[in-house]
């Protein structure tokens, strides 16, 4: 392939970021899964033992929490709905059809859901998790706050699962998107195709360096 053929998606530090919170997340689902349904207990020995999973579930989920901000500060302004996003929404049986419609900037209107659907449920488990994390902080919440943060935690956990679920699909489903996040560029026709408006844009920035 010829160089310029390729374009840079994601810098090195981006994808580690990326990666980063990728790991942390199935390491936390897995033992979270492993935590809350008895048929899943077995999940629990994957990292060793369950009272290692139990200790480092928690810490884990602070680690993906802290990494996926950095995440939401790099790319929220990219990730803001637009007309065309609309469009796109309308139109979402030409799409499973593998059509393209809108101008799509850097981001489709999935990639958005997906964006703010992982911030809004990753602060959900955040806030619950805290209440519910012994020995450290939950004895100073009363039990039934205990509770109800338990039962947020649990939904926003299964919430997140399918999000990412959806997420790995999309990535694996639109040909060429795994380069992106593994070597860190895509092919200008990748480009071209799914996020044309983000094509134009990075000719017009290269024209006027030229
Ligand atoms: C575990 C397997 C995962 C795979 C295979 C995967 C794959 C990918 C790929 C290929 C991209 C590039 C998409 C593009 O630029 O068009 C991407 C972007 C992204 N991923 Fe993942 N990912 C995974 C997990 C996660 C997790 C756990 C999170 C967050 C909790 C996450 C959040 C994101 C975000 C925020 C972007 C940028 C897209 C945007 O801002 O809308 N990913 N991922």
């Amino acid at each position: 392939m010829k160089k310029e053929d390729k374009i840079i998606r994601y810098t090195a530090p981006e994808r580690i970021n990326h990666w980063v919170t990728a790991f942390c997340f199935l390491f936390v689902a897995i033992s979270g899964l492993g935590f809350f349904f008895p048929s899943f207990n077995w999940l629990m020995n994957i990292f060793g033992t369950p009272q290692l999973a139990r200790i480092l579930h928690p810490f884990a989920g602070v680690l993906m929490f802290c990494s996926f901000i950095l995440m939401f500060f790099r790319y929220w302004h990219h990730n803001l709905v637009t007309r065309d996003d609309i469009l796109w929404a309308k139109n979402i049986h030409k799409i499973a059809q593998n059509q393209e419609v809108g101008d799509t900037g850097r981001y489709n209107f999935g990639q958005k859901c997906v964006f703010w659907g992982a911030i809004l449920l990753l602060l959900l488990l955040l806030v619950s998790g805290v209440v519910i994390w012994r020995p450290w902080f939950a004895p100073y919440f009363p039990v039934p706050v205990i509770r109800l943060a338990l039962l947020v935690h649990s939904f926003a956990a299964v919430a997140l699962i399918v999000v990412i679920m959806v997420h790995i699909y999309a990535a694996l489903w639109v040909k060429g998107t795994i380069t992106a996040m593994v070597e860190g560029w895509v092919t200008s026709t990748w480009a071209k195709k799914h996020h044309p408006r983000w094509y134009r844009e990075l000719q017009q920035k290269r024209s006027q360096n030229e």
